[in-house]
């Protein structure tokens, strides 16, 4: 680091600095000039650039993967010689104070300018201690341990020489047959834009440049969550009004929370590849959204613009993404191929090009990296941070209120701690690889706590026996007989089915979203021996299960906890934990349902039963299975009529709506109550719902306490008929209750 320090005479020769000062000083708008913290950067950045040829400055705009890991193809091998040439800025897939250390060094000793790298990463739900899956934790429907869990995975990312993560993920998804569903925070586009503030605040912590926080990466921008029919990559195309409505929000809340950096997605949308989409990437995101960070494209992404066929090469494709407002080509190497040609050629200017480098450039010196570049790689707070105790306490925590049950008949649950015998089985009761779930980081299988592990540490090994049963996928019947022996002898039985890991994820999309293999049979077979079945599903996704619902005694959406799965679920088994988690993504009765979310459309002809002539399946009800929101606990709650503060209110007020929600049951335990709205008549057609707000209160038996939640124009708000946004007036219910489904309604009349 005195190396580097040594190696910038002009950041710290103020003569040298007086023309670019006073250039910066006379192109600021007054309010800018005042931010002398800003303008010193400024300076910085621009002292570095004047000494930057252009060989240098492309390579700042190029991002490879090293050999340790890779998400897609790796067309790019000898990245270490592109660090010393001055030709790669920033790396992913290394981490570690070891390796970051080692790369490092090649920057700030061996390259001319002595830049140093930026190292990001895929730290998507935890580094080394793993949490439950987004999908699975935005189902605590509780915003304080999602910012806990980010924070953590973010110190321990910041201890191993990461500066930048690739998350959050915060693509609207409404179609489970995608398999990245698992790495969002489900349907809702208002919970989703909550989500998506609390994990960038999370990950970035007291600031950038903080050693216990990383620059966090909104993606994938825009609507990649849309691909029809599910598939991976696949097209996008809706209206601009759905766009802004449902999928643009979260990106635009993650951003004004801070995020640093915004990752671009690999569809098109509307006919335009999103990562050569000007709209996207310069008028909505820079100009609407304001964000003032850097744009860096999802793997190959500009390369892949050649496959959409909108330009004929890979030089064109990256001159329309410079264009477009990319800064950074992950793992393409096409800036770094054609960028000087296609100046030379006058297709792009320097000025792009310059503009680009020092928004890159800047975010380096926020993070402090020209001060000292081995400022995240420090052995000692490595070895104190990465998988300490106290991480795993909190993952633990994060797996108990990520848990949603979903049928509990009988109150076969929770299980006594003390009596009977209990039978594990199926495929996912004891396999540590499963619990880590998709993109964990580096998170290790054999630090995971299965389920078997889990209810051993609770009520020791006597009282639990475990038998696999059949495998997640294929015909394999042949552990049935002991499974079944095993369920005879037994008072209970625990049955954890679902999917495989890798089911879920990127380029995991199922085009039947049923339970696979032979599980269910399996579970059909145990209920045959007339003892109580309590079903643990894991799996990345919402899964159509009406043949379990219709038969299990009880069912636990348990998801992939990640390290800590195992002692969190048996936390909620035995009772220790009330389960209080809601979906956040609804549960379809077939594949064939799909999309099925909440916040559908009033269409012409709603269904009513008694007329066939109305939108209506002929073989599966129109509502979910579950619906957004749901999930039991093992107290009861009762929630009453809403108050509202006042009936008729104008755009400046702020009316508040009160129910009384009291724990009607013996046990402690915690409720989402649920706000939803619907606007009755509007100049476009609106959701039938659409959740504006909630609260997740614990109450102790026989308690009751009044929730208060509040609206004003934001939440009435919605794009009219020319696109304008804002309110109307007219008659707005408002409904509250524990789910999507389950509401009591009141009426509000907007007058102005
Ligand atoms: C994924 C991104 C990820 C990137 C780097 C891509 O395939 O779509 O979400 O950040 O790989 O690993």
């Amino acid at each position: 680091m005195q190396f580097l320090k040594h190696s910038f005479p002009l950041l710290r020769t103020p003569a040298l600095l007086i023309p670019v000062l006073f250039i910066m000083i006379s192109c600021q708008p007054q309010t800018q000039r005042l931010a002398t913290s800003t303008l010193n950067i400024n300076q910085r950045v621009d002292s570095v650039l004047a000494l930057m040829n252009l060989e240098e400055k492309i390579g700042q705009l190029t991002l490879y993967t090293t050999d340790w890991e890779s998400t897609g193809p790796t067309i790019r091998a000898g990245y270490v010689d592109d660090i010393r040439s001055g030709r790669c800025g920033a790396l992913f897939n290394s981490h570690t104070v070891d390796f970051t250390t080692q790369l490092q060094k090649v920057a700030v000793e061996e390259t001319r300018l002595k830049i140093p790298l930026l190292f990001g990463y895929d730290v998507i739900h935890g580094y080394k201690t793993i949490f439950p899956i987004p999908l699975g934790e935005s189902s605590s429907w509780d915003l304080t341990i999602m910012e806990k869990t980010a924070a953590i995975a973010a110190a321990e990312a910041a201890a191993s020489g990461l500066h930048w993560t690739f998350a959050p993920m915060v693509d609207i998804a409404r179609d489970p047959r995608w398999g990245r569903v698992m790495e969002g925070a489900g349907e809702d586009t208002w919970l989703g834009s909550r989500i998506a503030e609390a994990r960038v605040k999370g990950f970035q912590g007291k600031g950038i440049g903080n050693t216990d926080a990383v620059l966090s990466c909104i993606k994938h921008y825009a609507a990649y969550g849309a691909p029809v029919a599910g598939r991976d990559y696949n097209t996008v195309d809706m209206s601009e009004r759905a766009f802004r409505e449902y999928y643009l929000p979260p990106y635009a809340a993650g951003i004004a929370a801070g995020a640093a950096t915004v990752m671009t997605s690999f569809n098109d949308l509307d006919g335009v590849p999103a990562t050569g989409s000007k709209w996207l990437m310069t008028d909505i995101l820079r100009g609407e959204l304001n964000f003032q960070g850097f744009v860096v494209t999802d793997y190959t992404a500009i390369n892949e613009m050649t496959n959409h066929r909108v330009v004929a090469d890979d030089k064109a494709a990256g001159e329309l993404a410079l264009q477009a407002g990319v800064d950074m080509d992950m793992q393409g190497a096409v800036f770094q191929r054609f960028l000087a040609q296609s100046l030379k050629e006058g297709k792009v200017s320097l000025q792009m090009i310059d503009q680009a480098v020092k928004r890159i450039l800047r975010m380096k010196f926020e993070l402090g990296l020209f001060d000292d570049p081995y400022k995240f790689s420090n052995a000692a707070r490595e070895k104190a941070t990465v998988f300490s105790a106290a991480n795993r306490a909190v993952a633990r925590e994060a797996v108990r209120g990520s848990i949603v049950l979903l049928k509990n008949k009988g109150n076969v649950l929770p299980l006594s701690k003390t009596q009977g015998k209990i039978a594990l089985i199926g495929p996912l009761a004891d396999s540590k690889a499963d619990m880590l779930g998709a993109w964990s980081g580096s998170g290790d299988a054999k630090d995971c706590i299965t389920l078997f592990e889990g209810m051993k540490n609770v009520i020791g090994a006597s009282r639990v026996s475990y038998s696999q049963g059949c495998k997640v996928n294929g015909e394999d019947r042949s552990g049935f007989d002991a499974a079944i022996k095993l369920a005879s002898g037994s008072d209970v039985v625990v049955l954890a089915i679902g999917e495989e890991a890798v089911m879920s994820g990127e380029a995991a999309a199922r085009a039947d979203i049923s339970i696979p293999g032979v599980q269910e049979e399996l579970l059909q077979k145990l209920l045959a021996t007339g003892k109580p079945v309590v079903v643990v599903l894991m799996n990345g996704r919402p899964l159509a299960i009406p043949g379990v619902d219709s038969t299990a005694n009880a069912i636990i959406e348990a998801w992939y906890g990640g390290t800590e799965a195992g002692n969190g679920i048996a936390d909620v088994l035995f009772g220790d934990y009330n389960p209080s988690g809601k979906l956040t993504m609804s549960f379809p009765y077939s594949t064939g349902q799909i999309p099925v979310y909440y916040n559908e459309k009033s269409t012409g002809r709603p269904f009513n039963p008694e007329s066939k002539w109305t939108s209506k399946y002929i073989d599966n009800p129109n509502a979910p299975l579950y619906p957004f929101g749901y999930g039991l606990s093992y107290t009861q709650f009762s929630i009453s009529d809403p108050r509202v503060s006042k009936t008729s209110f104008s755009n400046r007020d702020t009316i508040s709506v009160t129910v009384k929600l009291t724990n009607t049951g013996k046990r402690a335990g915690a409720e989402v109550v649920q706000l939803y709205i619907q606007d009755k008549v509007s100049e476009v057609t609106r959701p039938v719902k659409e959740l504006k707000g909630f609260e997740k209160v614990m109450l102790e038996p026989g308690e009751s306490k009044d929730i208060v939640l509040k609206l004003d124009k934001n939440h009435f708000s919605f794009f009219k008929r020319d696109m304008s946004y804002g309110t109307e007036p007219g008659e707005f219910l408002i409904m509250v209750g524990p789910n999507s489904r389950d509401l009591k309604t009141t009426t509000v009349k907007l007058i102005d």
